[in-house]
């Protein structure tokens, strides 16, 4: 019942699927007929980027016996010309789909038809006088602007992918990544921009007063999902004072201690190198 009414509605091929799908007229006219025809019912004249959705599109043709000849979207200036498809939506074309023979070098065949026979030309192509009559094969697109909400839409064989913007995940971009709950530090506060963790979201931390803070104050929820930087720490003034001082000193002796072992090792370095230049200078440079 539901295939015969599908049948019933004549010529559209459309699937309830979503995405790129291939539609066909049912009468004959020239390539920009064609094309005009099908911007007007669907979005553009087929464009197939690769062997699949070549074969794909031959699939949803009709098998005619007499004319199986349908207009695609790909065209040559002059006889001079490159064949390229309409508004360079393919680079498709020199691999395999010529029928034998094609293109000709016939000088007014300036457009391109698909053969929906069941011979061996069956999916092939060949070149033709545009202003003959062939059926029109059309596509319909399914990306649009909110199709793939923070991301790119690609049109693939009844179906959209998304690619997403760093930041975003899902099918359809929808989704923000989140970073890991914060919690707050001792004797401090926390407040978050959006009220929740994710992409994008700034948190700031507060000590409350009498305290210090040892860190950053604000970190940014990063597109990976990891915030940018780690909690600080509120220190009472006391603990701060000992911390910098202990600091400070550990620096001072970091210092002295690197400085004294520095010195140690040029000595060393001097002692063994010494005789070594006395014997072959040259060596160094080769080294
Ligand atoms: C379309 O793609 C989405 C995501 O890749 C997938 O979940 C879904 O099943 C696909 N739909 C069809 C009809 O193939
Ligand atoms: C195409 O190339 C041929 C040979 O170089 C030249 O004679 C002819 O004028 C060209 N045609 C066009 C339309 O540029
Ligand atoms: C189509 O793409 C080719 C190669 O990327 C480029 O040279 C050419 O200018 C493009 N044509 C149009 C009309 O955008
Ligand atoms: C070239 O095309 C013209 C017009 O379509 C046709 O009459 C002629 O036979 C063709 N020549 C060759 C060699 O295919
Ligand atoms: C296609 O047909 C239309 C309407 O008959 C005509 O105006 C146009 O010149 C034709 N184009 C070609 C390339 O033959
Ligand atoms: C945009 O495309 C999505 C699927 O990709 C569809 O669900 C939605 O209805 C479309 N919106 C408009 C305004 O066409
Ligand atoms: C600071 O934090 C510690 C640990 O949570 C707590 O024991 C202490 O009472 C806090 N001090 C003040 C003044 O709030
Ligand atoms: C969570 O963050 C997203 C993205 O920043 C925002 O659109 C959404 O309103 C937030 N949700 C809540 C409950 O605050
Ligand atoms: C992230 O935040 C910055 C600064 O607030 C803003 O310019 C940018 O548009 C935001 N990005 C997204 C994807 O929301």
């Amino acid at each position: 019942m539901k295939w015969t009414l599908i049948l019933l509605l004549g010529s559209s091929l459309a699937e309830t699927a979503l995405g790129w799908t291939f539609h066909r007229s049912e009468y004959k006219m020239n390539w920009t007929q064609a094309r005009q025809w099908c911007q007007k019912e669907y979005t553009d004249i087929v464009v197939m980027r690769d062997q699949k959705e070549n074969d794909h599109l031959v699939s949803k043709l009709k098998v005619r016996n007499r004319s199986p000849y349908y207009w695609i979207g790909i065209t040559k200036k002059d006889e001079n010309g490159t064949w390229t498809w309409i508004k360079n939506m393919s680079t498709w074309i020199s691999e395999h789909p010529w029928a034998v023979g094609e293109p000709s070098k016939n000088s007014t065949d300036f457009c391109v038809e698909i053969y929906a026979n069941t011979g061996s030309n069956r999916g092939k192509w060949n070149d033709e006088d545009c202003s003959n009559s062939k059926f029109a094969a059309c596509y319909k697109a399914q990306c649009n602007a909110t199709s793939c909400g923070q991301g790119r839409c690609q049109e693939i064989i009844e179906n959209i992918t998304c690619h997403c913007d760093p930041g975003f995940k899902g099918d359809r971009c929808q989704t923000a990544v989140g970073c890991p709950p914060l919690s707050q530090p001792d004797n401090g506060s926390l407040s978050c921009s959006e009220g929740n963790y994710t992409f994008n979201s700034t948190c700031r931390y507060k000590c409350h007063s009498g305290f210090l803070m040892i860190g950053l104050s604000t970190v940014t929820c990063g597109a990976k999902g990891a915030w940018s930087g780690p909690r600080p720490a509120c220190a009472s003034y006391k603990q701060a004072l000992a911390a910098i001082a202990g600091c400070g000193a550990l620096s001072a002796f970091c210092c002295i201690c690197f400085c004294w072992m520095k010195h140690k090792k040029r000595k060393k370095l001097a002692q063994v190198r010494e005789p070594e230049e006395v014997r072959s200078p040259s060596s160094e440079a080769q080294g």
